[in-house]
């Protein structure tokens, strides 16, 4: 059987990354996007944002003659049997719920295009309801004689791991219709099944309604977002007892119901995903009338921010400034803020906790560096009045206090006594738990965990 071939509607993050696993794969793959640098760019053999082993892939593809990169929806309609929408659903102006606006100019802009029976299968994150509402739109612009139709399959890729997130799924899931649309969606990802085997792996296929999959993506998201703000809230029980989080967070991790991971406490989540995701849920229940069940996310999401205030009223503490009845007042002293992307592994700093917390350091008056080893462009871009280093070495030089805001290893490995040698004064606040209290005291710091007893 011959494969089917791919196009991707949208060259973002998860565009550009399925487009190049999906050639990787051997599909015939065209990535498609209005944005004609971010076209140029890929087609030149470089990925426009930092993902580990993606340049390398994009390279061997595009010489493999596999994978291309156009600005043209006409060529794409002309080229493919399986369309995935792969656009942006960024949060809009009223802070809460989903901007559709990219959805519905990659469908405008395709099904009228259409001449031959063709599969859209939407991948963005978007409200439920809106597979339907696409698939009447494809039904209202495209040749109805052709047939063409929608599936929803969400993806579940994290920043970082994005390759082997694809490549090696734990789950697809689908919202799919017929038996037409469910047999050119698995030709559509053959190529994963069939890795698997070879690896000796499954890949569960979860086939559903249209509802059911879209609500697994904010479902899923929901659900990590919670166990981060569980425990960060248990971080800030252990503050006021006198507990490590850490330590607790090992012991309940322990019970496979409950797992350890994403039980990390710290500075807490951001990103593009997670954050935009849980309100744009809450609002969408709330529009369907089921805002009750999910008000539980209002306090996820106050948890979370929660925790980038607290690095503030910590480095009040340490420094021995009292707060004011205007907060804390930091003039006259050097913080260096060692990271600047939302987690590590990534140059996103999409709703970043780090800058976050360096932004909340500078308007109590601190002078705030900042340095990160992949972000700095994306950072000055999104915080331009922060002052930024080349070299963590550069960042601590002369600093009173210490702040880690992205677990890098590059700071995790970081030599305490080196370090030492390098600040004004050996106070750090740990707020990604990712250093050795111990060590770091060894070495003459005062160190602060985020849920941690001070060492
Ligand atoms: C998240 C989900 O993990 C993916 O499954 C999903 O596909 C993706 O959103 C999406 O919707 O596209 P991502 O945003 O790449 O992926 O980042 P995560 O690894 O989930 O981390 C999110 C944030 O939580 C980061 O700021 C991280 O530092 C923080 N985090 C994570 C913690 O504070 N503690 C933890 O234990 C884990």
């Amino acid at each position: 059987m011959t494969l089917p071939r791919l196009s991707f509607l949208g060259t973002g993050y998860l565009g550009a990354t399925y487009a190049i696993c999906f050639a990787e794969l051997g599909y015939d793959v065209l990535g498609v996007d209005v944005d004609e640098v971010k076209i140029a760019t890929l087609a030149s053999g470089r990925v426009p944002f930092h993902e580990p082993g993606l340049d390398d892939l994009l390279r061997r593809n595009l010489a493999a003659g596999r994978l291309r990169f156009t600005t043209s929806y006409q060529e794409a309609a002309g080229f493919a049997d399986v369309h995935f929408i792969c656009v942006g659903t960024p949060q809009r102006a009223d802070g809460m719920s989903a901007d559709l606006t990219y959805v519905e100019s990659a469908v405008t802009n395709l099904a009228p295009l259409l001449h031959r029976r063709a599969l859209i299968v939407g991948k963005s994150t978007v409200p439920v309801g809106t597979a339907t509402w696409v698939e009447q739109l494809v039904a209202k612009l495209s040749d109805p004689a052709l047939g063409v139709e929608v599936a929803w399959s969400p993806e579940f890729l994290q920043e970082g791991y994005a390759v082997e997130d694809v490549l090696r799924p734990n789950r697809i899931v689908a919202g799919i219709k017929s038996t037409w649309a469910n047999e050119l969606f698995r030709a559509a990802h053959k190529g994963v099944f069939d890795l698997a085997a070879t690896e000796d792996r499954d890949v569960p296929l979860v086939v559903t309604d249209f509802a059911t999959a879209e609500l697994v993506k904010v479902a899923a998201n929901a659900f990590l977002a919670t166990k981060i703000s569980f425990i960060n809230a248990m971080a800030e029980v252990c503050e006021v007892a006198g507990a490590d989080v850490t330590q607790l967070a090992r012991a309940i991790g322990y019970d496979p119901r409950i797992g350890n991971r994403f039980l990390q406490a710290g500075l807490g989540f951001g990103g593009g995903c997670l954050p935009k995701d849980i309100r744009a849920f809450q609002a969408r229940a709330q529009e369907l009338g089921a805002g009750e069940a999910v008000r539980f996310l209002h306090e996820v999401d106050l948890i979370n921010t929660r925790r980038r205030g607290r690095v503030l009223q910590m480095a009040a503490e340490l420094l021995e400034r009292p707060a004011g009845p205007a907060g804390p007042n930091l003039s006259g002293t050097k913080v260096a803020v060692l990271g600047a992307a939302f987690k590590p592994n990534s140059d996103d700093v999409r709703d970043a906790p780090s800058l976050a917390a360096a932004a909340g350091l500078a308007a109590a008056g601190a002078e705030v560096r900042v340095y990160d080893p992949q972000a700095m462009e994306n950072a000055r871009r999104e915080q331009p009045h922060l002052t930024y280093a080349p070299t963590l070495t550069d960042a601590v030089e002369g600093v009173a206090l210490v702040v880690v805001a992205t677990e890098w290893a590059e700071f995790r490995n970081a030599d305490p006594v080196l370090l030492g040698g390098l600040v004004a004064a050996r106070r750090v606040i740990d707020g990604r738990n990712c250093l050795d209290p111990a060590q770091w005291a060894r070495a003459g710091w005062t160190y602060r965990g985020m849920g941690r007893p001070p060492a």
